[in-house]
């Protein structure tokens, strides 16, 4: 067929047409021994399929044009199509790729198969070989092959050619939130094979140490040759032949002389099963012999042992309920957008075992085929999820007949390629489609095909989370509120394991209440825990100057994230779009450069192996794990007093069982408790090198209060150096360049943003100073003291502020009261807000840290003595917002090389800020480049500060983190070092 008639079928408006001379999808592994075309391609874009050819370029594969320097940048949307055509149909304008390479074709290949490889292509692939039409493939998140012999004469030249079509009816099925990229995004193989061949292997292997290997053997040049048989071999022990199976597939006639079947099986006496806690693989081969003996082809595993089932409204691994603590994770990366390395995936994991992280949703496609295989060696349970997303469309596409053959071609070939990972415990259907019909038959293929694995699909699970009818066997909502969930595994009527495929939307400063989320989880039977969303912020690398993605050419500045010079991270708008939904698109728990967000030392805490209990004088050590000890783990107690003694001592971990806990005496004597509260820290690291971490690696920082506080005496006032007040009865102070004031406002979080809450404060006024003048009402001297009530105006009625200042040995003391009226009834903090003079760059403090904690994210920040220079305690979420606070906040010192400075005593634990912005200045930014810090430092003292919630996408923080209106008292102690 030339090519115009390929052409003159517009398969890109064409859902029912998803491939043509594709080959079946099978997990035959061919990286090895394979001809890799990767590298340098001749290049051009046309504005349309059949537009008219541009000029030659080179351009890399794998690699996506959007984020090449070509003039057709990465685009965000998110539910949004990026165009107004109706599905099947597309834009006229429609950007085509035309890749072309020659290849010699190896002499040795003679009178072998030839295939073609094309690892992925967005989203619609035409290839054609010396001229000839030899290919079509949709899907653009799995591999397409192409048998070639008859295209192709070994011992010459031959001329791919691969043509990309950007916009497609696949397109409206992959509506996923994320950049729309177009391109060859994964790499392009040319492998050879005998004629008689392995087409699949399928391994199933148990808990029990069963093992069981399916063949399907093919010859290309006709019949199978007599004699033909297959070994296996499982670490080098021989598999058995199934010969009943054979038996009964004779008698059936089930095979024939085109159609091969073998089946070996054996059974691995005290095997040592595969979970995500015990990563064991052992090694299989497989081989496809001639009659005479000699191997005719090859195929190399990993092989775990492990089941999974649902038992009751339980999803057990090798029959254990476990906790899922999930994470979504897209194929992303700044400088090349859906092309990913292996490297690159490998360092996406090892950051996530290392923050406690046990599941990855492949959102919302099958991965790169590399995860899996880091998935299966590193230990990670994988939801691999189909790459059909139609959520513009949804209703319209899930019944209509014409998408049917692309849902369960999707599906199908996901578990075709995926079927023998051990960490694939869960097919998902896909996401965000609506349910319907295609949904259902795509559902009866994975039944039949893959009985051993449950099928997930949030579409169908959300008409009821109970229903045995339909095509979800977990129930999996998103951002369903925990009350809901709890009510529901209480109610009676719960039938499916409870896994939200997303909770905890990642968006800027946000996950707040993700520990009470997790405490509801792990103490209701019925709940399993969920997927975060999402992984990554993904922001790309963007040359300030030119506007465009930075690319490979980046990858020398990437490291330096947001501070590399010149550069700063995109999100949705950045490249002109004319639709785009922002920086909805940063809503990941690491920054584009993988550096992990301070959630991630949340959630790293939450989910540790090892946890402490100190009740009744008791201290205890619980084993917090499935199926690992604590052999594998060394630790440290660490005491911690407010006077500032800090001791520490090797702990010996005892061996406990998983699920089980020990008594463990105290490392220290307790102190007397005049000293103050008194923490116990226990430092968790690897004993040994983990394939995830190296020796000595934190895993968990638990702690425990074993005597609290008790209340000290007010410092005593002295006779010292009078308050000095100026003409506004402002504080006057040698190191504040601002003085002291009320703090009602924050930079809004995205959270505050989309929630809602933003635009309150903005109609109260609170947002601007302009707005909330500060009127003083009285100034009276009693004694010492000075005491200065001020009234702030707000839209929603005046503030009364009172700040009384009694001068103090060495500095001031300052009582302050807000009454907020009850209109007023959720800001962001009632606090206390100046600046100092410039230099003093260290922060010394006691109390929560090191990471930056909020009222509803705080259980991973360990009260400690911490110290970090000013500039490093700022967060910087892509969109500059309220960030870099810390919880808990006791006493602290701002200092300069030389120790001088200031010193703060808070009179209740607090939340503090010190950084280099006033909110005005964050609020006002859309980038990091934008901002320019300012030489003293802004210091915020919060007697009471809103929780973060997840507002963005889901629930909003609890009512206990809500600032109610009413009167608010705090109390601090400014001193000169
Ligand atoms: C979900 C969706 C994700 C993402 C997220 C919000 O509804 O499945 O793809 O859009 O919300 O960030
Ligand atoms: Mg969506």
């Amino acid at each position: 067929m030339p090519r115009d008639h390929l052409l003159s079928l517009r398969p890109w408006a064409s859902p029912e047409i998803t491939s043509w001379r594709r080959l079946p999808m099978n997990a035959v592994d061919r990286r090895s021994g394979a001809l890799c075309l990767d590298g340098s391609w001749h290049f051009r874009l046309l504005p349309s399929p059949d537009g008219s050819p541009g000029e030659w370029t080179v351009t890399d594969v794998p690699g996506a044009w959007t984020m090449d320097g070509a003039d057709d940048p990465p685009q965000y949307t998110n539910v949004r199509m990026p165009f107004g055509d109706f599905p099947p149909e597309s834009p006229a304008a429609n950007p085509t790729g035309v890749y072309e390479r020659s290849v010699d074709i190896p002499a040795e290949w003679a009178g072998r198969r030839i295939v073609l490889q094309v690892g992925a292509a967005e989203s619609v692939l035409l290839v054609q070989v010396n001229g000839t039409p030899a290919g079509l493939s949709k899907d653009s998140h799995l591999a397409a092959e192409f048998d070639l012999t008859d295209l192709v004469h070994p011992g010459e030249q031959a001329t791919v050619r691969l043509t990309v079509v950007k916009w497609s009816d696949a397109s409206h099925i992959e509506d996923q939130d994320q950049w729309w990229q177009a391109g060859l995004t994964r790499s392009v193989l040319l492998y050879a094979t005998d004629p008689l061949h392995l087409a699949d292997v399928t391994v199933r292997a148990r808990q029990d140490g069963r093992l069981r290997v399916d063949c399907t053997v093919r010859d290309t040049t006709g019949p199978l040759p007599e004699g033909w048989y297959v070994t296996a071999a499982l670490d080098g022990q021989l598999l058995a032949q199934d010969t009943e199976f054979d038996r009964r597939n004779a008698q059936d006639m089930r095979v024939s002389d085109f159609l091969g079947e073998a089946r070996l099986r054996t059974v691995v006496p005290d095997v040592r099963t595969w979970t995500a806690e015990t990563p064991e693989l052992y090694g299989l081969v497989v081989r496809l012999h001639r009659a005479d003996g000699s191997v005719a082809d090859a195929s190399h595993h990993r092989v775990g042992f492990r089941d999974v089932a649902i038992v009751g409204r339980d999803l057990l691994v090798n029959g254990e309920r476990i906790f899922v603590r999930g994470v979504n994770r897209h194929d992303f990366h700044p400088l090349t957008g859906r092309t990913v390395t292996a490297e690159d995936m490998r360092a996406d994991l090892v950051v996530l075992k290392r923050f406690g992280f046990n599941a990855v949703r492949t959102s919302h496609y099958p991965n790169d085929p590399a995860l899996y295989d880091l998935a299966d060696e590193l230990g990670l349970y994988v939801v691999d999820e189909a790459n059909i997303e139609s959520h513009d469309h949804a209703h319209e596409i899930a019944d209509d007949p014409r998408y049917l053959p692309a849902f369960v071609d999707r599906v199908s070939r996901m578990v075709l390629r995926d079927k023998n990972h051990p960490s694939v415990i869960i097919w998902s259907l896909g996401n965000e489609s609506d349910y319907g019909a295609n949904h259902d038959a795509a559902a009866g293929w994975v039944r039949r095909h893959d009985p051993t694995r449950p099928i997930q699909y949030e579409g169908a699970a959300k008409l009821d989370w109970a229903d045995p009818a339909l095509a979800s066997d977990i129930a999996c909502p998103m951002y369903a509120p925990i009350e809901d969930c709890v009510a529901h595994a209480l109610s009676g009527r719960q039938t499916k394991p409870l896994i939200q495929c997303e909770y905890s939307h990642a968006m800027g400063n946000s996950n707040g209440t993700l520990a009470d989320t997790w405490a509801a989880i792990e103490s209701t039977p019925g709940l399993q825990g969920g997927f975060i969303w999402e992984f990554w912020d993904h922001g790309i690398l963007q040359r300030v100057n030119d506007g465009r993605p930075a690319g490979r050419g980046g990858a020398g500045l990437y490291d330096s994230g947001v501070t590399a010079p010149g550069h700063r991270w995109a999100y949705g708008g950045d490249f002109g779009e004319a639709v785009h939904d922002g920086a909805f698109i940063a809503d990941g728990v690491v920054f584009p450069d993988r550096t992990p967000k301070p959630v991630m030392y949340e959630h790293r805490e939450i989910a540790g192996p090892v946890r402490l209990t100190y009740d009744d004088g008791v201290l205890r050590i619980h084993n917090r794990q499935h199926f690992r000890g604590l052999r594998w783990l060394a630790a440290e107690w660490r005491l911690v007093q407010a006077d500032g003694t800090a001791r520490s001592a090797p702990a010996a971990l005892p061996d406990v069982l998983p699920g089980g806990s020990a008594e463990v005496p105290l490392p220290f004597p307790l102190p007397e408790p005049a000293a103050g509260e008194v923490w116990l820290t226990l430092r968790v690291t690897t004993a040994d090198d983990e394939a995830w971490a190296p020796l000595g690696t934190e895993v968990c920082v638990p702690q425990v209060l074993l005597s609290p506080a008790v209340a000290g005496a007010p410092p005593r006032p002295a006779s010292g150096p009078a308050v000095t007040l100026d003409e506004d009865a402002l504080l006057v102070h040698p190191l504040l360049t601002s003085a002291p004031v009320l703090s009602l406002w924050r930079a809004p979080t995205d959270n505050d943003e989309l929630g809602g809450m933003a635009a309150r404060w903005h109609d109260w006024g609170l947002d601007a100073p302009a707005r909330t003048v500060r009127k003083v009402v009285d100034v009276r001297e009693e004694g010492s003291r000075v005491v200065v009530l001020s009234e702030y105006a707000t839209g929603a009625g005046p503030v009364r502020h009172e700040q009384v200042f009694t001068p103090v040995t060495g500095g001031v003391r300052v009582e302050e009261c807000a009454e907020l009226p009850a209109g007023l009834d959720d800001v962001a903090r009632v606090g206390t807000v100046f600046e100092t003079v410039p230099g003093l760059d260290v922060l010394d403090w006691y109390g929560q840290g090191p990471w930056e904690s909020y009222p509803d994210r705080s259980a991973g920040a360990f009260v400690g003595h911490h110290s970090l220079p000013v500039d490093e305690l700022f967060t910087p979420y892509l969109r500059p917002q309220e960030s870099g606070g810390r919880h808990g906040v006791r006493r602290f010192t701002l200092s300069a090389p030389d120790a001088t400075g200031l010193a703060v005593e808070l009179g209740a634990p607090a939340q503090v800020s010190v950084n280099r912005y006033r909110a005005q200045d964050l609020a006002a930014a859309a980038h990091h480049d934008e901002l320019v810090p300012r030489p003293g430092c802004v210091v915020h003292l919060d007697a009471a500060h809103r929780g973060l919630g997840t507002a963005s996408c889901g629930p909003d923080t609890s009512a206990g983190y809500l600032v109610a209106p009413g009167t608010h008292r705090w109390e601090w102690t400014l001193r000169v070092l």
